[in-house]
């Protein structure tokens, strides 16, 4: 057994670390030990449970209720609001658009209903208006990150089923107008889904915030996640709905087979308890003033960093982030020369030991441009390093300061001479032909990104998407 295990700590110590701050995406590390010791505990007691039935498994709902009682006061809601624990913030915000189609088809909506969103809105709003066949419509932002309230709503009509706005926007970390656009949807009877996966756990605390949740009358959903900002291990997050009749319609039930009559509120069937309880363990000990106090810290990492990235020259904070979300990119009041790029620096912090996230470049509906960053996700835990990560903000800028970005022309051109383009894009073996031509054909996971992501701004979506989807592939095919 002890093999077994240490061939796992092999694996293990070949990942990016998830602990320290290191890493700026996909993990929220509190930087308090004894909460992981905490969530491991009680995810162990709740392993053998399934989630799928609590009138066998009553500790599910009884954590639920607590869980879901919490966010529901730190969002503002009243006795009305009721809600699910989910599987994380994409099953949320499917199951926010599911909820909303059917709704609008039961009360007359005919057709192939429109999901409304700002183009910054998470890409699991595309997953669900492909899953549940809406029409997606994304609304151009400012080069900044914004989106205009008015845009928004000159785009509402009866076959808007959702109106989505997030709290903040994961690309850019923008708050989005909460309160104009929730006022419009309501005036007009469209449903407005406030997607706070990213802030739901942190903006209650953090100073200043405009009001976005539940005290905003036409905001009809939220999603929050607990397995960012809650600190918990993945696989939980909540969707809270205004109104039973609305948290009803995401349910499925069925009696209609010679086996146990199915009640699901959410998309999976039998599921793990544990990152329930490991969260339901994390909110028991942090309560309210547990969380004021770790977003209190990561105010201070924001304005730590902003205020570094103020004195780098040719790098600038895009727009006016509210939350824990920073985008940085090239500042272009300074001459190209002197510019420094986003993807090159990250690649070149990745040197340093610090991982920040690549965003390419990306054309918006009206052929307007959002300009190609790095993203970075503050944690409580990076206030301990904030001065290193300082440091090598500015050490890795200084040395990329005048490099243009990666260029991906020469092979999107290659590309497009081997006929493919977004009617034709390549199959499996194709696609692995033309990575590895890009130099982007390894499974090495520390490879540097810069080119891969000015070959995606260059080539046709879907093309990009074939060539991503067989990169990740080939990751988890066995050898
Ligand atoms: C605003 C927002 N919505 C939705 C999601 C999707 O969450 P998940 O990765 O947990 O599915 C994220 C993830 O970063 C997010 O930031």
């Amino acid at each position: 057994m002890t093999g077994i295990l240490d061939r796992l700590r092999e694996l293990r110590a070949g990942d990016a670390p998830t602990h320290g701050g290191h890493v700026l995406a996909y993990v929220y590390d509190s930087g308090m030990p004894e909460l992981d010791e905490l969530a491991d505990a009680a995810a162990s007691l709740a392993r053998p449970v399934n989630g799928l039935d609590p009138t066998v498994f009553p500790s599910i709902a009884a954590m639920e209720r607590d869980v879901l009682g919490f966010v529901r006061e730190a969002l503002h809601g009243g006795r009305d609001v009721v809600g699910s624990v989910t599987s994380g913030g994409t099953e949320s915000c499917l199951l926010a658009v599911k909820t909303a189609r059917d709704l609008w088809r039961a009360e007359g909506g005919e057709g192939r209903p429109r999901l409304l969103a700002p183009a910054t809105a998470h890409a699991a709003f595309q997953k669900a208006a492909r899953m549940f066949d809406l029409e997606y419509d994304a609304v151009p932002c400012r080069p900044d990150g914004t989106v205009d309230a008015g845009d928004l709503i000159a785009r509402m009509a009866d076959d808007v089923a959702l109106v989505v706005v997030s709290a903040p926007a994961y690309p850019s970390g923008a708050l989005d107008p909460v309160r104009q656009v929730a006022a419009a949807a309501k005036a007009r009877g469209i449903r407005c889904h406030a997607d706070a996966c990213f802030g739901g756990l942190v903006l209650p605390w953090w100073p200043d915030a405009p009001v976005w949740d539940f005290r905003v009358p036409g905001v009809t959903s939220i999603s929050a996640d607990l397995h960012k900002f809650g600190y918990a291990p993945k696989g939980v997050s909540v969707l809270m709905h205004r109104g039973r009749r609305q948290h009803r319609a995401q349910f499925f039930a069925t009696t209609r087979w010679p086996g146990y009559p199915v009640v699901n509120p959410t998309l999976l069937g039998s599921k793990s308890a544990s990152p329930l309880a490991a969260a339901w363990a994390i909110v028991q000990r942090l309560g309210d003033a547990g969380f004021a106090e770790l977003t209190a810290s990561m105010v201070r990492v924001a304005r730590g960093i902003r205020a570094e990235v103020e004195t780098i020259h040719g790098l600038t904070v895009m727009g006016d982030p509210v939350g824990p979300a920073i985008a940085l990119i090239a500042d272009t009041s300074a001459p190209p020369a002197e510019r420094v790029d986003p993807h090159r620096l990250a690649d070149q912090l990745a040197q340093h030991g610090w991982k920040i996230q690549h965003q390419p470049g990306f054309v918006q509906a009206d052929g307007s441009k959002l300009p190609r960053s790095a993203h970075l996700t503050l944690t409580p835990v990076l206030e301990r390093n904030l001065r290193d990560f300082r440091r090598a903000l500015a050490a890795a800028s200084d040395a990329v300061r005048g490099r243009g970005p990666a260029d991906g022309r020469l092979l999107a051109g290659a590309v497009r001479m081997l006929g493919y383009s977004a009617d034709r894009v390549p199959g499996p073996e194709a696609s692995w032909r033309l990575l590895r031509i890009a130099g982007a054909g390894s499974v090495k996971p520390d490879q540097p990104m810069a080119t891969l992501m000015a070959l995606i701004e260059e080539l046709p979506a879907p093309v990009a998407e074939a060539l991503l989807t067989e990169l990740l592939a080939r990751f988890s095919e066995p050898r």
